[in-house]
């Protein structure tokens, strides 16, 4: 009788599958999965894949921006419901008006979003490479949706552009409180704070690093302290125990409910079935798959 890990490795060879999965998804989830990242590595994986079939472990958005990137190729996302909130806070009437209202305007889109605001936007970008990515575009003017934490963030760093937003959170992120940081310090006076930009103003502020999943795993690879106090979704301490056995974590981030309905049992049964296949309409496709690939490039 094969474990259920051994079905889904046969299943996955016999189908020529690659299994993606982000940081946030289940720790059990993150142990099968051929490649695990930051959204950015994964969207550069899924890209470059010569597997037939992709299953990505994590939210919607994800599975979509990996569709948009492989029209030819099949898609399953095991869980269809699994959704990530803040990509629906923008509206293709805010876009554009403020199209139509001001010269000289990029529509940066966080890749948290739908492949209906992907196809709107000029440029997509992710935590890690939007910094680079707004600083090298040529208008003077950006609207950045849907995260204004994340835009508020680059904003500081790009101070000679003007922003615009669509008013966007990430729920996980955003509820976080700088009570709560604040109490976690007092604890562990050693620990620099390693805080996701999706957080809100106050707790950024009190952190010490402000970085994408990926980019604080490398910070704390490379940091001579030896614990950390991390705040973004706690899955990421699957990743940083594993990498810095020596070194110790201390998760202060809310877990997102939508990564963690990605289960073995759903990974197994979608290469079993072809279940939660992702299908985008040809047109939307088209239109949404320019801004990723502009930020394949540039990022
Ligand atoms: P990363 O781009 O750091 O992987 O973050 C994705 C995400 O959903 C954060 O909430
Ligand atoms: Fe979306 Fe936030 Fe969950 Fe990331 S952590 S998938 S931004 S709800």
């Amino acid at each position: 009788m094969q474990t259920i890990t051994e079905r889904i490795q046969s299943l996955k060879a016999e189908k020529n599958a690659v299994i993606l999965a982000h940081y946030y998804v289940p720790d059990e989830v993150q142990a099968i999965a051929d490649f695990v990242g930051d959204s950015f590595y994964l969207a550069r994986i899924a890209r470059e894949t010569a597997a037939e079939t992709v299953v990505f472990c994590g939210v919607h958005f994800m599975g979509e921006s990996a569709k948009i990137l492989n029209p030819d190729k099949r898609v399953l996302l095991p869980d269809q419901t699994a959704d990530c909130p803040m990509a629906h806070m923008a509206t293709a009437e805010q876009i554009e008006k403020l199209r139509r209202e001001t010269d000289d305007l990029a529509v940066v889109c966080y890749i948290n979003s739908t492949a209906e605001l992907k196809a709107l936007s000029d440029v997509c970008v992710t935590s890690s490479n939007a910094v680079k990515i707004v600083k090298a575009l040529p208008q003077k003017n950006i609207l950045f949706i849907p995260d204004e934490n994340l835009g508020a963030f680059v904003a500081a760093a790009v101070p000679e552009k003007k922003f615009y937003f669509s008013g966007g959170y990430c729920p996980v992120h955003a509820f976080l409180s700088a009570a709560d940081v604040s109490a976690a310090k007092r604890s562990h006076p050693a620990a620099p704070v390693l805080t996701h930009p999706e957080c809100g103003r106050a707790v950024r502020e009190i952190s010490d690093f402000l970085g994408s999943t990926a980019e604080i795993i490398s910070f704390a690879g490379r940091s001579d302290a030896t614990e950390f106090i991390v705040c973004t979704e706690p899955g990421v301490l699957f990743e940083l125990r594993k990498r810095y056995p020596e070194k110790t974590f201390f998760p202060a981030g809310m877990v997102c409910a939508d990564m963690k309905k990605i289960t073995l049992e759903k990974v197994l049964h979608c290469l079993e079935t072809g279940a939660g296949e992702v299908f985008i309409g040809e047109e939307e496709g088209a239109r949404a798959y320019a801004p990723l690939a502009r930020m394949l490039s540039l990022g």
